[in-house]
């Protein structure tokens, strides 16, 4: 197979939503679509009371750095399972002089831990006004194999979401999100998420078992491709 090397892992930045971000080989190179995402998070912002924003599969950090562009939160966490990632993250805070509180977890683990116990991320979440955002994998095995060939320098563990429908990391975060419910009783809490554009259905699917309230939203060029789940 013939393959690009992407030129952004040889100039090391790539520019999202009006800044510039170092990236390297392990973490995602970010996606005009994901400004859509970016923006409705920063309208959910400005008309809703906000305490928590937590960014799930952070990557190179673009998602909560972009909205701390335009908006003020009292405290951002943003986690990935990849160290490598959070490093390069890290980065772009430093850069940019923004505070989140890095953490390394499988999803919502960290915040779901006996052992976390009385520490502050756990105190801090009691009874919050939460959003969560998040660009979690979705790429199904199928479509993995079938992929652009300059795809294949990114890391696997940011684009393959599961081998059956690709949604299966969604499903899972949505299994936690019940167990973190319970724990911390949030006053409020909203999850904006970027899935692959044909898996409206198998999200209607997993969703209705919840009884949350859901919808969708469209990117740039119109393509339904985000999930606005209103928890509670
Ligand atoms: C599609 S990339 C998104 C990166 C960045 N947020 C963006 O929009 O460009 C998904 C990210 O999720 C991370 N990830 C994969 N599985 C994860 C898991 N189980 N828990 C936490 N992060 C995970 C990957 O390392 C990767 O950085």
């Amino acid at each position: 197979m013939n393959s690009t090397y992407p030129p952004e892992y040889t100039r090391w930045w790539v520019e999202f939503y009006y800044q510039k971000f170092e990236i390297d080989e392990h973490v995602l190179i970010p996606r005009l679509e994901t400004e859509s995402l970016v923006r409705e998070a920063i309208r959910y912002f400005r008309s809703e009371e906000v305490d928590t924003l937590i960014d799930i599969g952070t990557g190179s950090g673009i998602i909560p750095l972009s909205i701390l562009s335009a908006v003020e939160i009292p405290e951002v966490f943003a986690i990935d399972l990849s160290p490598e990632a959070l490093v390069i993250a890290r980065k772009n805070a430093e850069n940019q002089g923004k505070n989140i509180d890095f953490l390394e977890s499988d999803l919502l683990s960290v915040f779901l831990n006996e052992h976390l116990g009385e520490t502050k991320h756990a105190l801090s979440l009691q009874g919050k006004n939460i959003l969560i955002v998040t660009n979690l994998p979705y790429i199904k095995q199928d479509d993995w194999e079938n992929m652009s060939t300059d795809t294949i320098h990114e890391p696997k563990l940011a684009l393959f979401g599961g081998p059956f429908t690709g949604f299966e990391l969604y499903e899972k975060l949505f299994a936690q999100i019940d167990v973190f419910v319970a724990k911390y009783t949030p006053k409020k809490l909203t999850i904006l998420a970027e899935m692959w554009d044909d898996q409206t259905e198998i999200a209607w699917k997993i969703l209705g078992k919840y009884g949350w309230e859901f919808s969708f939203f469209a990117d740039l060029r119109g393509i339904e491709r985000f999930m606005k789940i209103h928890i509670r």
